[in-house]
């Protein structure tokens, strides 16, 4: 897709569909009520005939009478005081998204009511768009099936049409920007849509190794002799269980020992449970097909530093995945079983369901090792942050609170919602062993969310902040602006903590 930007007036650009946002109430004697009598009192019409319904993202379809375009497609951005960032990606992505199954070939959006209400950053705004748009052309149904009719519209070119006079320049900078970041978080859904006999741990790790070759990336892959070797007790309880071997996939940009412009050693860190079967504290079968989405953490930041790659090459990071399968079996290891962790913890696993923190643990001391000073793990953690928070705003935990607050600069930027959840240090108690240093799980159940970043505490010594993408890392349902299935949450968020420490930005 060949994305351009156009300093022009959205009557005169010629294109399939022109996408019109309309934030609160339009200001008919501006810039819209000229496009509006332009197009033959068509915005107008579909407004007044309740076509486009009140609630954000609602849209409607009209043919324009004289002006350029063949068709218009409204979409509601809602009131102007509400329109942030995620609302400006979210309008794109519906856009696309609406044209599914219709032939389009180009698409216009007209960025100038987005760019008024969020304050005219015009350059900011080009680069959400061109991203959602790329998020929202997204479709899983083709991963194992060609004959989908309904996709959205590969489009070839997108056009991002600005009042003349902006300063084009710099949104077509923003706009390539956001269109690589949106490939990055296309890939990792891909990843992490993949069925678990189709994404192994073997197979994540072989996929890594191929986005490293291409984005010049050094790369290690630990197999189970080194990584008993080492002493990744904790890694290796989860991931003997299964017949896949598990995967510790370990990639950096940038020279060894340099850090980066913010004097950083950036480590992200991600769940890579290709299935979470629970293991011999067997799940459920209700719903236990979305357990291949488990490695969504661990697709995220393979994907993140690839895409950090390509938009600052030589920015130091680092990326730490483990990658295990948890299953039951004969060399399961068992509820009771005691292990020792990397950094010398005894862990006694009273429930092999609470896997993820397990292998965590043990990929975050090895983060440190490696010279990590500043951490931002992602995992599909617990179930209970979905329940807290639903699938729209991401779980945070961290300490100390500016480089918490540091992440949610990121987070900011990026357009993406986080809510933050406390450390509360007495909860800590419950996690008491009477035979290890600490239980993986406590059967007091209350407060599970927060034991369980008080357990991943315990296994780092940096600034560290923990993201549980359990409710926010894939739908259930699609939304308006993006498909069931994987979302690439905290993606976008993690590049721009890394492209913060990057040389010349
Ligand atoms: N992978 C699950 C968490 C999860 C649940 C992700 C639902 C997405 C949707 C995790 O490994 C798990 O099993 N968590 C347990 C924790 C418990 C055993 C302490 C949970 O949430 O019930
Ligand atoms: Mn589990
Ligand atoms: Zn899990």
């Amino acid at each position: 897709m060949q994305v351009r930007v156009i300093a022009e007036a959205p009557w005169s650009v010629r294109t399939d569909v022109l996408v019109i946002p309309v934030v609160g109430e339009p200001a008919w004697d501006g810039p819209i009520g000229e496009l509006d009598r332009r197009a033959g009192g068509e915005i107008r019409t579909l407004l007044a005939f309740g076509e486009l319904a009140d609630k954000r993202y609602s849209t409607a379809m009209g043919a324009p009478g004289e002006i350029a375009a063949g068709r218009i497609l409204l979409v509601r951005a809602g009131e102007p005081g509400s329109v942030d960032r995620e609302t400006v990606v979210h309008v794109a992505a519906t856009a696309i998204r609406r044209l599914a199954g219709r032939r389009a070939d180009d698409l216009a959006i007209w960025i100038d009511p987005l760019g008024e209400a969020l304050g005219g950053e015009l350059d900011v705004v080009a680069g959400l768009v061109a991203r959602g748009v790329v998020e929202g052309g997204y479709d899983p149904s083709t991963i194992y099936r060609e004959d989908v009719s309904a996709a959205p519209p590969a489009l070839s070119s997108l056009s991002l049409v600005m009042a003349p006079g902006a300063d084009a320049a710099a949104a077509t900078r923003a706009a390539e920007r956001g269109q690589v970041i949106g490939d990055g978080a296309n890939l990792a859904r891909t990843l992490a849509n993949r069925s678990a006999n189709d994404v192994s741990p073997e197979v994540l790790a072989e996929e890594a190794w191929s986005l490293a070759e291409k984005r010049d990336l050094w790369i290690d892959v630990i197999g189970p002799e080194r990584a008993t070797e080492l002493g990744m007790g904790m890694f290796m309880a989860v991931g003997r269980g299964s017949d896949n071997p598990p995967r510790m996939i370990v990639m950096r940009s940038g020279a060894e020992a340099q850090p980066d412009g913010l004097g950083r050693h950036l480590a992200l860190v991600g769940k890579g449970v290709c299935f979470d079967s629970g293991g011999i504290s067997i799940k459920p079968s209700d719903r236990m097909e979305e357990m291949k989405m488990d490695k969504a953490g661990a697709c995220t930041v393979i994907a993140a530093i690839a895409t950090v790659a390509r938009l600052a090459p030589g920015t130091p990071l680092l990326a730490v995945a483990p990658a295990v399968e948890n299953m039951p079996g004969p060399h399961s290891t068992r509820p009771g079983d005691v292990v020792r962790a990397l950094n010398g913890k005894r862990v006694d696993i009273i429930d092999t369901d609470a896997e993820g923190r397990l292998i965590l643990g043990d990929a975050m001391t090895y983060a440190e090792r490696l010279g990590a000073t500043h951490l931002v793990d992602v995992a599909t953690l617990t179930g209970a942050v979905s329940r807290a928070l639903g699938d729209l705003v991401t779980g945070a935990f961290g300490a100390p609170q500016p480089w918490y607050d540091e992440v949610m600069a990121a987070g900011a930027a990026a357009g993406e919602r986080y809510w933050q959840l406390p450390l509360i240090d007495e909860y800590g108690a419950d996690m008491e062993s009477w035979t290890g240093d600490i239980v993986n799980f406590s059967r007091n159940r209350e407060g599970g969310l927060v034991k369980s970043a008080l357990f991943l505490r315990e296994f780092v010594t940096k600034p560290w902040v923990h993201l549980d993408i359990a409710g926010t890392g894939y739908y259930r349902r699609a939304k308006p602006f993006l498909a069931r299935g994987a979302t690439g949450a905290a993606h976008a968020t993690l590049v721009e903590l890394a492209l913060a420490g990057a040389a010349g930005a």
